[in-house]
Parts: C-alpha cells; sequence; structure tokens
C-alpha cells in the first residue's frame, strides 16, 4: 500500500531560493512522500511565487492593505491553510510576524530558517540584511544558518538544526549572506528530512 503523502504549506515574501531547494529536493526524491499543497505570500511580487508556478504549484497572494491588521489577516491565512490539513509548514523568508494564534493553531507544525547562528542574531528586527550587518559589526569569528520550530517566542524555538559558515577578514554583507544562504538551502532538506522520518515527527518538549 502507498504511504501518503506529508503535506507541506511554504510562507515566502521573496526570491524563493529556500522553497526552490524544497522544490528540487522533493523532484530528485531527496526528500520523499511530501508534496507542496500551497505557496503563500504576502507580497505580491515575490519572485517566490513564480517559482512555484513554474513547478504547477499552487499559489495564494494574501493582500496584507485588505485586512485591518495582524490578527484579521493571520485569521485568512489560518482559513486558507486549514482547507489543506498540513503536516508542516516552512517559513522560508516570511517576513511577517505571526500572531501566536495562528501559531498555537498549528502547534509543533510551524518550522523557519533564520541566517544565524540562534540564538544569537536573533529576534526583533533581526531578519534578512540585517543579521549579517550585525554579525559583521560584532566582530564574532563566525556565523551560520538555524532551523527551528517557531514557538511564541521570536526565534527561540527548539532548535531541528544549525551549521556554522566562516567569517573571513574581507567579508561584506553580500558575501557572508550568499555564503550562509547556499548552507540554507542544505539545512533546511535536512531538517525536512529530519522532522518527516523521526519518529517524535512535530512533537518537542518545551
Ligand atoms: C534567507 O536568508 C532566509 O533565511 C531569510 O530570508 C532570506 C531569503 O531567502 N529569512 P529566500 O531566497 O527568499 O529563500
Amino acid at each position: 500500500m502507498q504511504e501518503l503523502k506529508k503535506k507541506i504549506i511554504v510562507l515566502v515574501s521573496g526570491s524563493g531560493t529556500n522553497l526552490q531547494a524544497v522544490i528540487d529536493a522533493i523532484k530528485t526524491n531527496e526528500i520523499e512522500n511530501v508534496e507542496i499543497s500551497m505557496v503563500i505570500s504576502n507580497k505580491q511580487d515575490a519572485f517566490a511565487l513564480k517559482r512555484a508556478e513554474k513547478e504547477g504549484i499552487p499559489t495564494c497572494f494574501i493582500n496584507p492593505k485588505e485586512f485591518s491588521d495582524n490578527t484579521q489577516y493571520d485569521k485568512k491565512l489560518t482559513e486558507i491553510i486549514s482547507k489543506y490539513n498540513p503536516d508542516l509548514i516552512i517559513l522560508a523568508g516570511y517576513t511577517r510576524i505571526l500572531t501566536n494564534q495562528f501559531i498555537n493553531s498549528f502547534k509543533n507544525k510551524i518550522i523557519n530558517i533564520h541566517p544565524s547562528l540562534l540564538p544569537a542574531f536573533g529576534g526583533k528586527g533581526m531578519y534578512g540584511h540585517k543579521v549579517h550587518e550585525a554579525v559583521l559589526k560584532s566582530k564574532v569569528k563566525e556565523s551560520g544558518c538555524t532551523v527551528h520550530f517557531v514557538t511564541e517566542n521570536l526565534d527561540a524555538g527548539p532548535v531541528i538544526a544549525q551549521k556554522k559558515v566562516p567569517i573571513t577578514d574581507s567579508d561584506t554583507v553580500k558575501t557572508l549572506s550568499e555564503r550562509v544562504l547556499k548552507e540554507e538551502h542544505k539545512l533546511l532538506v535536512e531538517a525536512i528530512k529530519k522532522i518527516i522520518f523521526s519518529s517524535r515527527h512535530f512533537v518537542y518538549n518545551t
């Protein structure tokens, strides 16, 4: 009997290279028995939507301007995602902060990829290039990326996988972010495999 495919929803805001890494890993069977049910964006022009469309994956743009506040926005998001009853929700470069209500509706099922070695350089205001700017300013010798479960505490949920990346004296935000992003792609796939095939999947102790 064929195993039912696990359903993934991916939330995006930008270029979607992490989404692409997941799509490619599914296509090459590196990640097995998984399908991306839908890619949802808060930005209409996110290139990630084009990547999904190219693969025939359903997409959805939810316009923040149509909602009075975050609570209403996330209610809509919950309504759309619930229809799929997903096994996993991936924040892949998603820039909106989720409401606690949303997080608790999909407890233990939401993961995020963050471009630093959490708990270092995480939390409010730490996203995108701001993370790498802060890392370089602090003069630490290494950075990296983290995949973690999303809990009510921003960037502080249980870590699923982490990868270190060296920093050189000549690094700029551009060179460092590119080096980290390459590792993000591998780490996200590794983390998904770990979750999907783990006997303890989607359960963690707080
Ligand atoms: C990545 O560094 C991710 O960690 C961050 O946004 C960046 C863009 O990723 N949160 P992508 O190309 O849109 O996947």
